[in-house]
């Protein structure tokens, strides 16, 4: 799979802050790119360098192979801040008046229209519309040029959970299109629904980086209660603990990779004691990561 994005030890210092820090990335052509995380975390800097708006402290990028250049991101659409429209032109107008500000052609409105499902109100002034319709006709105007990869940052900000929907679905159905797409996001609920691939952020620096279908899996933790006063010294003596907590009452041994609940169990059974609970559960990545979002920086 071509390689359509690749960075190298990307950092960015405001001052004293370090925005970004030796970030690594890869994004291969199809993928839907997400970049998780809290807020402050520097997703909205990364993608400012990527689109060539803040100018990188150290490190590199490259798209496509090649350093970024005026023909590189013309390959490229995105949709930062909320771009200018004018109230009282319609959406149509306002998409054509785009199109000739970047040379696009301006048949392929009709299209993004469609795909943004614009189309029934594209004669409707801008001012008219609601925000979920404008944060539309953003996503309508990067698209104008046909660009190979699309670039949202934050794409579902501010709306209700059916203009959530609706960003949601027409992200996927440029996806299906055969776009790549780099979206940043504060919402691992988003990023598991509408990405392929993520990268995890943690105050600028990355935590994580893989695929979304990953997240379920994780170490396998067994909870377990027995009468008998010495089972925290016993659980201790099996070979298949890595870590032992205990919270109300009930110990949680964090288990090495290949043991299960039943060589805890028959561990314990050896020794005399039944359990009078034993229960597993998976210290999914998705743990993980709620605790890594949950850090506010301010
Ligand atoms: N122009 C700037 N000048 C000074 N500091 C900045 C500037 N832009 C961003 N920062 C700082 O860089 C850090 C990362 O900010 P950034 O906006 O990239 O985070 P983010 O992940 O996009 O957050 P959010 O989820 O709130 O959009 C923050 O500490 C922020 O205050
Ligand atoms: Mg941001």
């Amino acid at each position: 799979m071509e390689t359509v994005l690749s960075t190298n030890k990307l950092t960015k210092n405001f001052g004293k802050i370090r925005a970004v820090n030796q970030l690594d990335l890869e994004v291969k052509r199809g993928q839907v790119f997400g970049m998780l995380g809290p807020n402050g975390s520097g997703k909205t800097t990364t993608l400012g360098m990527l689109m060539g708006v803040v100018n990188p402290s150290s490190g590199s990028f490259s798209w496509f192979g090649e350093p970024a250049t005026h023909h590189t991101r013309k390959k490229i659409g995105a949709v930062l801040e909320h771009p200018i429209f004018y109230p009282y032109l319609s959406g149509q107008k306002n998409l054509e008046l785009n199109a000739m500000i970047k040379g696009a052609d301006p048949a392929h409105i009709s299209k993004v229209l469609e795909t943004v499902e614009l189309a029934d109100r594209k004669d409707d002034k801008y001012k008219t519309y609601s925000l979920g319709m404008k944060q539309r006709l953003a996503i309508a105007s990067a698209l104008v040029s046909d660009p190979i990869i699309l670039i949202l940052d934050e794409p579902t900000n501010g709306l209700d959970p059916m203009g959530i929907a609706e960003i949601r679905e027409i992200i996927k159905r440029i996806a299906a299109d055969g776009k790549t797409i780099i979206l940043a996001s504060h919402l691992l609920d988003e990023v598991q629904k509408v990405c392929t691939h993520f990268a995890v952020l943690k105050r600028g620096t990355l935590m994580h980086i893989g695929p979304v279908d990953e997240v379920g899996k994780g170490e396998e933790i067994v909870e377990v209660q027995a009468y008998h006063d010495d089972l925290g010294v016993l659980l201790q003596e099996f070979v298949g603990s890595a870590t032992i907590r205990k919270e109300n009452g009930i110990f949680e041994v964090m288990m090495k990779d290949g043991f299960h609940s039943k060589d805890l169990n028959r561990f314990l059974f050896d020794k005399g004691i039944v359990a009078s609970y034993l229960h597993t559960r998976k210290k999914s990545l998705e743990k993980q990561f709620l605790e890594i979002l949950a850090d506010h920086k301010s």
